[in-house]
């Protein structure tokens, strides 16, 4: 089954919408497999954001993904990567739909809420620098047929 990395990034977790945006995702029938709290350091932010190294952005967004806790987290689902992009919203919450996280959350490009996997490909890269494969859980949910056709 496809997995994506979710960041509930500093923003959302001082605003106190962790709990709300887990339940979007959630809510939305993706399985949780993995989650931590933490504290992102330069190293990890520069590999997370390399792809970005070279726009002007990049100084601010490594300072703002650095400078509070965040919520790291695997979900799984049937298409997972495009499943969270789209619940996610439009990278500029002026241009995400209402009905999406930063549609309904967010005003501000630096200060969108949450990051999820672009492609599989990322999505892969990504797990692997924040979680180890023993944090990554497989399980059954009994709902798991109520959501998915299998
Ligand atoms: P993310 O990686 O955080 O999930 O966001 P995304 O895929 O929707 O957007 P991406 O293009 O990967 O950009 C990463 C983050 O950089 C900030 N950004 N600022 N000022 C700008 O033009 C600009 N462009 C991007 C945003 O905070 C974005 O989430
Ligand atoms: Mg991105």
């Amino acid at each position: 089954m496809e997995q994506t990395l979710v960041l509930i990034k500093p923003d959302a977790l001082q605003r106190g919408l962790s709990g709300t945006i887990i339940a979007r995702l959630e809510s939305r029938g993706l399985k949780l497999v993995a989650l931590k709290l933490m504290q992102v350091g330069s190293d990890l932010a520069l590999q997370h954001y390399g792809e970005h190294a070279e726009k002007s952005f990049f100084k601010g967004l490594v300072k703002f993904i650095t400078s509070s806790p965040i919520i790291a987290m695997v979900l799984e689902g049937n298409e997972a990567v495009a499943i969270v992009r789209s619940s996610m919203g439009e990278t500029n919450p002026k241009n995400a739909d209402p009905g999406t996280i930063r549609g309904d959350f967010a005003l501000d490009m630096g200060r969108n809420l949450i990051h999820g996997s672009d492609s599989i490909d990322s999505a892969r890269k990504e797990i692997a620098l924040f979680f180890a494969d023993t944090e990554i859980l497989n399980y059954q949910r009994g709902t798991d047929p109520w959501i998915t056709e299998l």
